[in-house]
């Protein structure tokens, strides 16, 4: 299936679209938005607006060209096998993009501080998060993006505090793996309202910026998609 020429933002792993359908509303994306997934998911018909359309494809096999002003990576990158991949993804992100990728997933950087204290997040222990890379992991691979000249900017930002025990991506230790959030009449036991006292984080952003200066314009827009708590790294104010 040909690529259409008029992308404006393009969400890479779209899945069942739903992800699409967020760029596309909460972005107020008024031109073609496009979800591209290896497995043949997406939206059911009626309930896409007339501007957003999927096609099957495996992302690693688009041409190597600016398809779309944007592109999105929603909960893709933790599914891949290792972090090759990942840089590898993100680096065809950047080539096709003309002006920012946004990637937006879960992070791993609670795990060692959850583990001391017996709990997980339940994310943490599915086996479809296959790659598991800490927030300096990412910023070590926007580092060579940006060394290779592909980003002319980036950050990585963090959302979703979690703070106690209570919350529901918290699990015990003794949870099996791929239990889903926390469902007292279905998982084992948790003690409750444990305080997290370190600040962890249920969600990491990475705006990878293709022009230099824009990354403040382009963070301020990102808000409307889902609002940062909190800057980890920035090569520039925002
Ligand atoms: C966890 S789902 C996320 C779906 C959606 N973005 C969301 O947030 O609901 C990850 C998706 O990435 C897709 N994916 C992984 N690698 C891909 C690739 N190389 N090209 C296209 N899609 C890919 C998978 O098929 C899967 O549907």
């Amino acid at each position: 299936m040909a690529m259409p020429s008029n992308v404006e933002a393009l969400d890479i792993g779209c899945g069942d679209g739903k992800s699409t359908l967020a760029v596309a509303t909460r972005l107020g994306i008024e031109g073609q938005v496009l979800g591209v997934d290896r497995q043949q998911t997406r939206l059911p018909d009626g309930e896409a607006p007339l501007n957003v359309s999927f096609m099957p494809a495996d992302a690693m096999d688009l041409p190597n060209s600016k398809l779309a002003q944007v592109s999105t990576l929603y909960n893709v990158l933790p599914g891949l096998p290792n972090a090759g991949a990942v840089l590898a993804m993100l680096r065809k992100a950047a080539i096709v993009s003309r002006d920012f990728v946004f990637v937006s997933q879960v992070q791993f950087d609670s795990t060692p501080h959850l583990i001391r204290r017996g709990f997980k997040a339940y994310y943490s222990d599915l086996t479809s998060n296959r790659y598991q890379g800490s927030s300096f992991d990412y910023l070590r691979m926007l580092r060579s993006l940006f060394d290779e000249g592909l980003i002319a900017d980036y950050a990585l930002l963090e959302c979703e505090r979690i703070r106690d025990s209570s919350d529901p991506v918290i699990h015990s230790l003794q949870s099996p793996p791929d239990s889903g959030p926390y469902d007292p009449s279905m998982h084992r036991h948790k003690t409750l309202d444990v305080p997290f006292s370190e600040p962890i984080f249920k969600r990491m952003q990475l705006i990878l910026c293709k022009k230099p200066a824009q990354l403040g314009k382009i963070a301020r827009r990102l808000k409307a998609l889902e609002k940062p708590d909190n800057v980890i790294y920035s090569t520039m104010a925002i």
